[in-house]
């Protein structure tokens, strides 16, 4: 057994130690927020929080995480009003919402260690996250809000 806690809660998987986090996420723990898209780490749609850290679960083997804290998109917030959230719905920024969780796990780790990203800042971080929609506008100016808002609830 592997223990895991995520999302806050202490988990035990029966799973081979070489088996990726994605499919322990999505397979065993029915935490299907998180997509599975090219599987060798260039889409970014697996991308999860260890230990608050992007990695992307599709190659991260689970136990890489064993003992340690993994956040997946249904954690990202208690009641979905993470700044993201509130951005992301006020832009409307999904489309077909394929890619949109590890835009979020990628935007939110960005977020924390650049309160007030540029356009390049944005574009920089989230490279690795690949939207087929295009969404890439709706991303970007979504991020500017939510560094606002996480802005203003800091001074408030
Ligand atoms: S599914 Fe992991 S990066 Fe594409
Ligand atoms: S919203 Fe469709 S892939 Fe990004």
């Amino acid at each position: 057994m592997i223990a895991i806690t995520i999302n806050g809660k202490q988990r035990e998987v029966a799973a081979d130690p070489d088996m990726p986090l994605l499919w322990v996420i999505r397979d065993l723990l029915g935490l299907t927020g998180t997509k599975f898209g090219c599987g060798v780490a260039q889409c970014g749609a697996c991308t999860v929080h260890l230990n608050g850290e992007a990695v992307r679960s599709c190659v991260t083997k689970v136990s890489r995480a064993a003992g340690q804290q993994v956040t997946t998109i249904e954690g990202l917030s208690e009641l979905n009003d993470h700044p993201l959230q509130i951005a992301w719905a006020e832009f409307d920024v999904p489309q077909c919402g394929y890619c949109q969780s590890g835009q979020l796990m990628s935007a939110a780790v960005l977020l924390r260690e650049n309160p007030n990203p540029t356009d390049q800042d944005i574009d920089d971080a989230m490279s690795g996250n690949i939207c087929r929609c295009g969404t890439y506008p709706r991303i970007r100016s979504a991020i500017h809000k939510a560094a606002e808002l996480q802005r203003e609830g800091a001074k408030s």
